[in-house]
């Protein structure tokens, strides 16, 4: 992909809440684009730790049912409308895509490198978040729309009994997408003049 191309896909990707079970592209398709970036994705000492699966349809449906009924345990009566409302129009969507850390992966690091073993839940963490990321680009890329959710701890017993996650497996995120049915709200993007620097370009001014 030329660079601009991917800087316009960088630029669409937002939170969109109101998806709907249209997606552009078959299912198929999709399934192969997230499995792309979990095969090319990079990790911390290239462990490879990030597992993803994928919800569609009824499965998708079935997430957000289970995450309706973890609600009523921890959520107070008076905020439990609020929080259906919004489960609800994840379930209008047409598919979840669900971010685990293998922490087995991540021990075993922890015993072959003892010197960086407090640094790796982080690593791990932040190679998650790059698979995320890339998802989130490609999906917004290809005209689906996404949001991030991030319902565990909670739904994450319900997760692993349903859908047969292995014990090592945690969950960090659930990608909700589907197509577009109103596009996000306007952003206000922060200058870059306090987020930004460059030193030592002979093109670029320091200042920016
Ligand atoms: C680490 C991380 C956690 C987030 N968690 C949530 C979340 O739990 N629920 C949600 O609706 N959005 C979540 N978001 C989305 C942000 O709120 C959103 O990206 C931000 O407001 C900017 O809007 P944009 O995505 O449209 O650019 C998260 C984003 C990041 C990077």
């Amino acid at each position: 992909m030329p660079c601009q191309e991917l800087q316009h896909a960088e630029a669409i990707r937002r939170s969109v809440y109101a998806l709907d079970k249209n997606l552009p592209l078959d299912q198929e398709k999709i399934t192969e684009m997230i499995s792309h970036t979990v095969l090319h994705a990079p990790s911390v000492f290239n462990c490879q730790s990030t597992r993803v699966v994928v919800l569609f349809g009824e499965e998708h449906e079935k997430l957000w049912e289970l995450a309706k009924e973890a609600l009523t345990s921890i959520v107070a009566c008076d905020q439990f409308g609020q929080k259906r409302q919004e489960v609800n129009k994840f379930k209008e969507a047409a598919a979840t895509v669900l971010f685990f850390e293998d922490l087995s992966a991540v021990r075993n690091l922890q015993t072959n490198f003892p010197a960086y073993a407090d640094l790796f839940p982080t690593w791990s963490a932040q190679t998650n978040a790059m698979v995320q990321y890339a998802v989130w680009v490609k999906l917004a890329s290809a005209g689906a729309g996404a949001n991030l959710q991030h319902y565990n701890p909670i739904i994450d017993e319900h997760v692993a009994a349903e859908w047969s996650i292995p014990d090592s497996w945690k969950l960090y995120a659930q990608m909700v997408f589907g197509g577009i049915a109103e596009p996000a709200g306007d952003k206000k993007l922060d200058s870059l003049d306090h987020r930004f620097k460059v030193f030592g370009s002979n093109k670029v001014s320091e200042t920016v």
